[in-house]
């Protein structure tokens, strides 16, 4: 949600920081604020509502000077975004400076506890009270700072991942986690922390990814220590990351998105890379393989996850069902959690997440962990904590996704979630061999036919000019195509603010059709597969009360294009993988009417990248 960074080295930290603050600003950019040390020893905290830049403008000429400092960018839980709300916060005496990602649910008990001795609150955040009470157990015990921390923490109920700086003590920062992530990078004698590795990576590749309820302990020119909350230390191994600063960089795009939706031929080549080899007609994946015989002996599949993984587990329903002959369910993790679910042995729960951090599809994950289930992650973060609480998983290898609307990660769950499905099939032989070899070669054929439809993007944004200024839109489809239409109606409304609402198209006689009058855009995915009957009937409906219809067609098509009001063309495909194809117009479509009413696409108002926070 939030985005924290820091250093400690040999380097002067401002630039670092707001560097790295403006990498991380996609978790979260409702305010910004930075912390550091002078040589004097000072502790100067400087924040503000807004972007990285308006914290820019605000330092200049303050004092920057500093090895050591702490940074975040915001996405507001406690207290509207502004100056005193942004981080980091100061403690009563101002000796302490804490940056916090998470919630601290049991923060109003503790803060009148902290009122009734004294203690002075200029936020609404949760934050400020965790970083008095922090003070306050220090000074009354007598303790150094990472005892205070530890024993603070120990109080705490609630998510958190935070970095305290002490003034007068240039040499150290203490950090910690819980339930939302953090990484420490080990640079030569300097060291960072980020809330990922995007902020370090251009600094090191080499990285500690602290576990919950875990402590660091960086000291200058010390190797770092991590303990537990409960002061047990730990030891861990450091990792390499394989990301490179070009996949953190526009490339030469006006927008993330954008580079992120044109980036997805290859990506999806990427992902079925070393999985699917169509001259030895095989398919491979180590996580299906590995636990054969669970995948084997399914008895039923649950799939859990939030947003567009939701979206992605709906058509992941689809072709399990249609090729694997094992039930599926799907449910949003947010309900699962507090749900009392029944689990039978046997059952397999699939959590799909980009980030790997989403707070309700970890929480959804240990449930179903508790009660039995094997769970098997999709991710795309590596290292994250779905990756990493989980029996066993499938990365989507699609590299960082920046933009706030996921769109890359997307078509790669959908790749995952087939060649997975074909390696159950396989396995399971619920179809025929033939069968799955065809599937197979087209699955590979998927990354050209994107490169086609990308090639209509000019036409696209001509498109787009002419529904700019709608109020309001309907996206239909079904089967394989209804959960598109829901995705590409999530789409549009993240990015342009406009209402749009997707339905399973013959819903649409039993409501929403009352909305239909000539002022109302429907997009239509009509592509010819086993509904394209069912859907011009549909379409027919629409046009008999003037709606205006844009219709996803497939290349091949002679009658919608007589009706509908306007067309884009896709390549014709097997009917399960019609998503990875009819996806990429209505992502197309969005970005550019977002575009055209000037909204700020990568970073939209009241999102975040990763939701760590219920
Ligand atoms: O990281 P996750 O895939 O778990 O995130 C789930 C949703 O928060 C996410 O898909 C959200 O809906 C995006 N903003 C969609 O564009």
């Amino acid at each position: 949600m939030c985005g924290i960074v820091g250093y400690i080295g040999h380097q002067e930290a401002y630039p670092i920081l707001i560097k790295g603050l403006h990498r991380l600003e996609y978790r979260g950019y409702d305010s910004a604020g930075i912390a550091l040390i002078n040589p004097t020893g000072e502790l100067n905290i400087y924040k503000t509502k807004g972007r990285v830049s308006d914290l820019e403008e605000f330092c200049t000429g303050k004092d920057i000077s500093g090895t050591i400092g702490i940074a975040h960018t915001r996405w507001a839980t406690h207290g509207e975004p502004n100056n005193a709300n942004a981080h980091p916060h100061y403690s009563e005496s101002e000796n302490l400076a804490l940056i916090h990602n998470g919630i601290i649910e049991n923060y109003s008990v503790l803060k009148e506890q902290l009122v009734q001795k004294g203690y002075h609150f200029h936020s609404q955040t949760d934050t400020e009270v965790l970083i008095q009470l922090i003070e306050y157990i220090k000074t009354l015990n007598n303790v150094d700072l990472c005892t205070a921390v530890q024993l603070a923490l120990g109080q705490v109920i609630g998510a958190y991942a935070i970095a305290v700086m002490e003034k007068g003590n240039p040499n150290q920062i203490i950090a910690a986690r819980k339930s939302s992530p953090l990484v420490l990078g080990i640079g030569d004698n300097e060291f960072f922390i980020g809330s990922d590795a995007s902020p370090i990576i251009e600094f090191t590749n080499k990285v500690i990814y602290l576990e919950d309820e875990e402590i660091a302990i960086i000291k200058r020119n010390e190797e770092p220590k991590i303990v537990t909350i409960g002061n047990v230390e730990k030891t861990h191994e450091i990792i390499q990351l394989e990301l490179s600063l070009s996949q953190l960089e526009k490339e030469g795009y006006p927008h993330f998105m954008l580079k992120e939706i044109f980036e997805q031929p290859n990506r999806l080549r990427d992902c079925m890379r070393g999985r699917v080899d169509v001259t030895g007609n095989h398919i491979v994946l180590s996580g299906i393989i590995d636990y054969r015989e669970k995948f084997l002996n399914a008895k039923r599949i649950l799939i859990l996850a939030c947003g567009t993984s939701w979206h992605a587990g709906l058509i992941g329903e689809y072709l399990i069902e249609e090729i694997c002959r094992i039930p599926v369910e799907v449910e949003y993790s947010s309900e699962f959690r507090y749900r009392n679910p029944i689990i039978y042995p046997g059952d397999i729960v699939i959590a799909i997440s980009q980030s790997g951090e989403t707070a309700d599809t970890l929480a959804a994950i240990e449930q179903a962990k508790q009660q039995g289930a094997f769970v098997y992650g999709i991710c795309n973060v590596v290292g994250s904590s779905i990756a990493r609480n989980t029996h066993s998983g499938s990365y989507t290898h699609v590299g960082p996704e920046i933009g706030v609307a996921s769109t890359k990660a997307f078509t790669a769950q959908l790749c995952v979630l087939a060649m997975l499905a074909l390696c159950i099939a396989r396995e399971r032989k619920t179809i025929p061999e033939t069968h799955i070899l065809e599937l197979l070669n087209e699955l590979t054929r998927i990354p050209n036919k994107i490169e086609r439809i990308l090639q209509s993007d000019d036409s696209i944004q001509k498109l787009s000019n002419i529904f700019t200024y709608a109020h309001n839109f309907i996206y239909l489809g079904r089967g394989y195509n209804y959960p598109v239409a829901l995705e590409g109606a999530l789409k549009l409304k993240e990015i342009s603010y406009i209402h749009a609402e997707g339905y399973p198209a013959a819903e649409m006689k039993h409501g929403p059709i009352a909305l239909i009058d000539n002022e109302m855009p429907v997009v239509v995915v009509a592509t010819d597969n086993d509904m394209y009957e069912k859907v011009i009937s549909n379409i027919q409906e629409i046009k008999a009360r003037n709606g205006r219809v844009i219709a996803i067609v497939s290349e091949s098509d002679t009658v919608v294009k007589t009706i509908a009001d306007y067309v884009i063309e896709v390549p014709t495909t097997a009917d399960c993988f019609d998503p990875l194809l009819t996806t990429i117009p209505l992502q197309l479509l969005s970005y550019h009417i977002a575009v055209n009413k000037r909204r700020d696409v990568d970073m939209p108002r009241n999102l975040a990248k990763s939701v760590t926070v219920e």
